[in-house]
């Protein structure tokens, strides 16, 4: 057994606005009180958009929940004239855990390459939250047969600067961009040889500790139907779920079963 935790993560990406979040965490609140959730054997965290963040801090404040919560992106710049940009330091003060660093859509949609996402997972670091650093191949890597060099070399090129502290505190997401909201679900043997190639990768940069500590999320098409037997992987620590986590009863039955 390792000494990871797993975590159950739910990116909401743009749905829900301030008061459907309300609902939705109630909601999960109770289902997870009622199926008794063991949070101590299961990390359970929600990102909601930016907009609805302080109603879950709220919430999860005032009922002592034990849900964790974050944020989906955050600027590289720590105050200023940067419109529309929000700091790692404000996610902190509202409580933030974590912030999902490097997804594939905002990749695609907006101008973060690995320079930037260095500088998020550098931010997120320095305020005291943790990073989950999303990589994984698009369909042409996975035909040309070179899934694991591509997403391995995507983590080392984030991770390469990092010290031994600030690597440990890495969570890191596998998301091939082919199984994302397609139905499409990597096989568990497909999840498991990335995770171990990332844990070998992180093994030869930094301390074998670190690569031990880190924990690799697999995401793309997660349902309660395929959750278990991905879980089942030794080095698969939880998952990083999109469509499934908009069903709250969805959701706490991924909970249950991690
Ligand atoms: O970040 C999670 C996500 O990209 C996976 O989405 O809808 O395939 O679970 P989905």
């Amino acid at each position: 057994a390792s000494a990871r935790i797993p975590m159950v993560a739910g990116n909401w990406k743009m749905n829900f606005d301030h008061l459907e979040a309300t609902a939705f965490v109630q909601q999960f609140a109770r289902n997870l009180k009622s199926g008794r959730f063991d949070f101590s054997k299961c990390e359970v965290a929600l990102f909601p958009a930016f907009t609805a963040l302080r109603s879950v801090q709220v919430l999860v404040d005032a009922d002592n929940l034990r849900i964790r919560y974050g944020a989906q992106t955050v600027s590289v710049t720590s105050q200023g004239a940067f419109t529309g940009d929000v700091s790692a330091d404000m996610l902190a003060r509202l409580g933030c855990s974590y912030v999902i660093v490097g997804h594939s859509e905002r990749r695609k949609y907006h101008p973060e390459d690995d320079a930037n996402i260095v500088d998020q997972v550098r931010a997120v670091l320095a305020a005291g939250m943790q990073p989950i650093l999303c990589v994984g191949e698009s369909l042409e890597e996975r035909r040309k047969g070179i899934e694991l060099d591509f997403a391995v070399g995507q983590v080392h090129d984030v991770t390469r600067d990092l010290s031994d502290e600030e690597a440990e505190r890495l969570i890191i997401a596998y998301e091939p961009v082919w199984a994302i909201g397609t139905g499409m679900v990597a096989t568990p043997q497909s999840a498991q040889d990335a995770a171990e190639a990332f844990r070998e990768h992180l093994a030869s940069t930094f301390d074998d500790h670190v690569a031990q500590m880190v924990r690799v999320l697999y995401g793309g098409s997660v349902t309660s139907k395929n959750a278990v037997e991905l879980i089942s992987e030794p080095d698969v620590d939880g998952f990083l779920i999109g469509g499934a986590a908009l069903h709250v009863d969805e959701l706490t039955r991924i909970c249950m079963l991690t």
